[in-house]
C-alpha cells in the first residue's frame, strides 16, 4: 500500500510526463506495481519518497560503478560548479578526460565527448558511413544501442521489455539499411555479408550483451567479426556503453583482446552526470567536423561538471586491484546466487561476468535473444516483486542487468543472498 505521498506523486506524474516517466522501462509495466519514486541515495542504498530502503542493484543502469554519491565524485562537482556550469568552449578537463580514455584503451586515439550514449552510437554509425562512403549497417538481435532511428529492430532494453519490434516513426526506407541477425551467430553474419558484400559501412554490437539481459559471447564470436569485418573493409564499432570500465579498466576490448575501429562509451565515464563518447584510429577520427566532412556538434558536449565527475571517477577507478578485488567479490557473489538458483529447484539461468548479471527464468542456457525470449517474464516480475518487498531494488524487466558496484558491502551482498533465497522459495509455490 503507497502512502499518499508516492501516490500523489504518481498521480502528478502521469498527469505531466508521459507514461509518468522519462524512459519507459522505468514505468515497471512488465513487472507490476507502482514505479519507485526516489528522494535520495547514498552508496548503494536508495530511498522512496515514503522513506522505504533498498538495495540499488539497478545503479542508474550501470553508470554507478562507485555507488551513489561518492564523496570524491560530489567534491569534484561541486568545485566544478561554482566555477561555471557549462561554457560552450573547450576546457582543459575535456583533454584530460580524452588523454585518461585513451590511456586506458589503446584503440582510441581520438576522442569525441557527447551527451548520451544514444548520441555517441548514433554519431559512430555516421562516421562509419561516411568515412566507408556505404550506407548498410549490421547490428545484432536483442542489442540495444539507444534510440536513435538506425538502432530501433529487434532491440533490447525497452523495446525488448515492451515486446516492440520496431519503433513507430521510422521511416521504412531508413529502417531497410539496418541488417540485423541473431547474436553469436556467425552463419548468419557471413551470409549477410555474402549478400550485401561491400555495402555493409559497420558491424556494431555489444561485446557482452546486457540489453536482453545478460548475454556472453560465445568463444571466436568477437574474434569472427573481427576478421569478417577487416576482410571487407568494414568498420567493427563495439557499443561499450555498459561494459567499458565496468568488466575491467580497458572494456570488453581489453578483455577479449580484441581492437575495434570506433568504441562507444557512455555511463561510467560520466560519473553518474550525463556523458558520453565515441573515439577510435586517428585516421577514421579525423573524419569528423571541423576536420573532416562528417558533422556532429553539442552544446552540453564536454560539459565542464560531467567531466570533472568523469575525471574523478576514471582517478578512483585506476587505483591498485580495484577490479581484481570488485571482480573477485562479484564472483563469489555469483556463485551464491547459482547455489540459491539450484537449491529452489526453479528453471532458471544465471548469466554473468564480473558485477554484471542476469537471472534468467528459463530451463537453457542463453545464447541469443531468441532464447532470452524463451523466459518466463511473469515469473521475473513476481520475482522482482518478492525482492522489492525484502528491500531489494532490481531492473523492472527481465531484458536488463543487474549492477554489482563497489558501494555494495559484504553485507549488502550477503542480505541479497538471503532475499534471493527466500523470493526464490515465495515464487516457487505459483503457478508458472
Ligand atoms: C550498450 C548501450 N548502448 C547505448 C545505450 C544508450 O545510451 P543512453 O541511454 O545514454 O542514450 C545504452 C543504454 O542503456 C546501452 O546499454
Amino acid at each position: 500500500m503507497k502512502s499518499l505521498k508516492s501516490r500523489e506523486l504518481l498521480e502528478r506524474a502521469e498527469a505531466s510526463l508521459v507514461g509518468g516517466v522519462n524512459s519507459p522501462v522505468r514505468a515497471f509495466r512488465s513487472v507490476g506495481g507502482d514505479p519507485l519514486i526516489v528522494e535520495r541515495a547514498s552508496g548503494a542504498h536508495i530511498w522512496d519518497v515514503d522513506g522505504r530502503e533498498y538495495i540499488d542493484f539497478i545503479g542508474s543502469w550501470g553508470a554507478l560503478i562507485l555507488g551513489h554519491a561518492q564523496p570524491a565524485i560530489v567534491a569534484a562537482i561541486r568545485d566544478q560548479a561554482v566555477r561555471g556550469t557549462s561554457y560552450g568552449i573547450t576546457t582543459e578537463l575535456e583533454i584530460e578526460l580524452a588523454e585518461r580514455v585513451k590511456r586506458a584503451i589503446p584503440s582510441v586515439e581520438k576522442i569525441r565527448f557527447v551527451s548520451s550514449g544514444t548520441e555517441a552510437t548514433m554519431s559512430a554509425v555516421r562516421l562509419a558511413r561516411g568515412f566507408t562512403k556505404r550506407d548498410l549497417i549490421l547490428k545484432f538481435d536483442g542489442c540495444y544501442h539507444g534510440h536513435a532511428d538506425s538502432f530501433l529492430s529487434e532491440a533490447g532494453s525497452g523495446l525488448a521489455t515492451l515486446r516492440i519490434a520496431s519503433s513507430a516513426g521510422v521511416p521504412d526506407a531508413l529502417a531497410a539499411m539496418t541488417l540485423s541477425v541473431p547474436y553469436n551467430n556467425l552463419a548468419s553474419v557471413e551470409k549477410t555479408f555474402a549478400a550485401h558484400s561491400n555495402k555493409i559501412a559497420a558491424v556494431i554490437v555489444e561485446p557482452v550483451a546486457a540489453n536482453m539481459g545478460v548475454v556472453l559471447p560465445a568463444p571466436g564470436f568477437l574474434e569472427e567479426l573481427r576478421n569478417i569485418t577487416r576482410r571487407t573493409g568494414t568498420l567493427l564499432i563495439f557499443d561499450e556503453v555498459i561494459t567499458g570500465f565496468r568488466l575491467c579498466y580497458g572494456g570488453a576490448q581489453s578483455l577479449y583482446k580484441i581492437e575495434p575501429d570506433l568504441t562507444t562509451f557512455g555511463k561510467i565515464i560520466g560519473g553518474g552526470l550525463p556523458v558520453a563518447a565515441y573515439g577510435g584510429r586517428a585516421e577514421i577520427m579525423n573524419h569528423v567536423a571541423p576536420l573532416g566532412a562528417v558533422y556532429q556538434a553539442g552544446t552540453l558536449s564536454g560539459n565542464p561538471l560531467a567531466m570533472r565527475a568523469g575525471i574523478e571517477v576514471l582517478r578512483l577507478l585506476e587505483a591498485p586491484k580495484f577490479y581484481e578485488d570488485l571482480n573477485a567479490r562479484a564472483e563469489k557473489f555469483m556463485k551464491g546466487m547459482r547455489g540459491s538458483v539450484q537449491e529452489s529447484g526453479i528453471a532458471a539461468q544465471v548469466s554473468s561476468i564480473g558485477t554484471l548479471a542476469t537471472i534468467f527464468f528459463a530451463s537453457q542456457p542463453i545464447s541469443d535473444y531468441a532464447s532470452a525470449k524463451r523466459s518466463n517474464t511473469r515469473r521475473y516480475a513476481a520475482f522482482f516483486r518478492a525482492m522489492l518487498e525484502r528491500g531489494i531494488l532490481l531492473a523492472p524487466s527481465q531484458f536488463e542487468a543487474l549492477f554489482v558496484s563497489a558501494a555494495h558491502s559484504d553485507a549488502d551482498l550477503q542480505r541479497m543472498l538471503v532475499a534471493t533465497k527466500e523470493s526464490l522459495k515465495a515464487i516457487a509455490a505459483l503457478p508458472e
